[in-house]
């Protein structure tokens, strides 16, 4: 996707300086910085502090991460701690196991010295394979906003919420995927952008990106979408998902719980976009899904730009107060519309799932 009318993708390995490169979303919209990570415990910390975030991005990152424990040393210990410190580093999003296992299964029985070829070529092929599904979830996404449009003859309006854009993916989004096929199309459509506290990444990424790709759009703050819901002004909402178990059910960032509620009251279609590898084939309870919980400082504190164009981070909140940081929740499967994947779109349910996925 476009950044100031360049094509980037959100991370990529730069052959000459043996080093992979991510777009620091921590400072995104005020600053756009490239980032090298050069060790494994760069990819690590990229994670934790979420330069890079998003579960396909993280599952991206973590691939790469393996590449550069190798580049590192070579060494087969070193190799399996480092995988597991990458799967410990954010605990919901299923892609990163996902990836870290897809590594290391293909590294299994490989002579030392082709390990790094073969890893660099298996991590550049998940993120390959992640690009063409994301395009593939837009082309399905398409065809329902289409439908909302020829029976409407009038903008679409979208809501969605946290950012499961392009800079949550390598490229295209999951939720937004749709939009910027329909975008591109000549569908007019017009997103309402949950800000997502704590850390705004609405307001922060989905919006910027928007933006970027001159898409119309609207930040709401998280507790809007119900009133504008009533009112008739949202057609749609299409999310992500970190996990969705092969019940249906779909863990995502915090609020979205709330949202799919508001949306079952209102009569909204509530989709979520998905790429099948943040399908969890295993648990069956989603009360077993690991939520993490974030610093709280993430609510006591925003960071913006202050009168003289600097970054600046203040305290909000009594000093005194405690504050918990849930940082996602969990939307059971009878509110979700449907699935939006790259094999087509089904109902949230096993049978759905196992329609599309043998
Ligand atoms: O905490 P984050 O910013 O990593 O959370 C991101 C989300 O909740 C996204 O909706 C999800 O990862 C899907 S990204 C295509």
């Amino acid at each position: 996707m476009k950044i100031e009318g360049k094509e980037y993708r959100t991370i990529w390995f730069d052959e000459q300086n043996q080093a992979v490169k991510i777009i620091d979303q921590t400072k995104l919209p005020h600053e756009f910085i490239i980032k090298d990570l050069k060790t494994v415990k760069d990819a690590i910390n990229a994670i934790k502090v979420m330069e890079v975030r998003g579960a396909p991005l993280i599952g991206g990152t973590a691939a790469y991460g393996i590449v550069l424990a190798i580049m590192e040393k070579n060494d087969s210990n070193f190799i399996k701690k480092s995988s597991e410190e990458l799967i410990q580093s954010r605990p919901t999003a299923i892609n990163l196991k996902w990836a870290v296992d897809r590594m290391m299964k293909k590294l299994t029985g490989v002579n030392n010295n082709e390990l790094s070829k073969v890893a660099l070529d298996e991590a550049k092929a998940i993120c390959e394979e992640d690009v063409k599904f994301c395009e593939n979830i837009g082309l399905n996404g398409l065809k329902i906003i289409e439908e909302i449009y020829n029976k409407k003859k009038d903008k679409v309006n979208i809501l969605t919420h946290c950012n499961a854009g392009w800079l949550a993916t390598i490229n295209w989004g999951t939720a937004t995927s749709p939009i910027y096929h329909a975008h591109k199309k000549g569908i007019p459509v017009h997103v309402w952008v949950d800000e997502t506290r704590p850390r705004n990444q609405g307001a922060n990424l989905t919006s910027y990106e928007l933006n970027e790709e001159k898409i119309p759009n609207t930040i709401i703050a998280d507790n809007t979408g119900g009133i504008l819901m009533q009112r008739g002004e949202i057609d749609m909402c299409i999310v992500g998902t970190d996990r969705t178990l092969s019940t249906g059910d779909v863990c995502n960032k915090i609020g979205t719980y709330l949202k799919a509620l508001a949306a079952h009251d209102n009569n909204v279609p509530f989709y979520v976009a998905l790429p099948s590898s943040t399908i969890d084939w295993n648990l069956k309870n989603f009360k077993d899904i690991p939520i993490e919980e974030r610093n709280s400082e993430e609510l006591s504190h925003v960071e913006g730009l202050d009168k003289n164009n600097k970054v600046t981070k203040i305290l909000i909140y009594p000093k005194k107060s405690k504050a918990m940081n849930l940082a996602f929740d969990v939307t059971p499967a009878k509110y979700v519309t449907g699935l939006i994947t790259e094999k087509g779109v089904c109902e949230a349910s096993t049978e759905g799932l196992k329609r599309l996925f043998k």
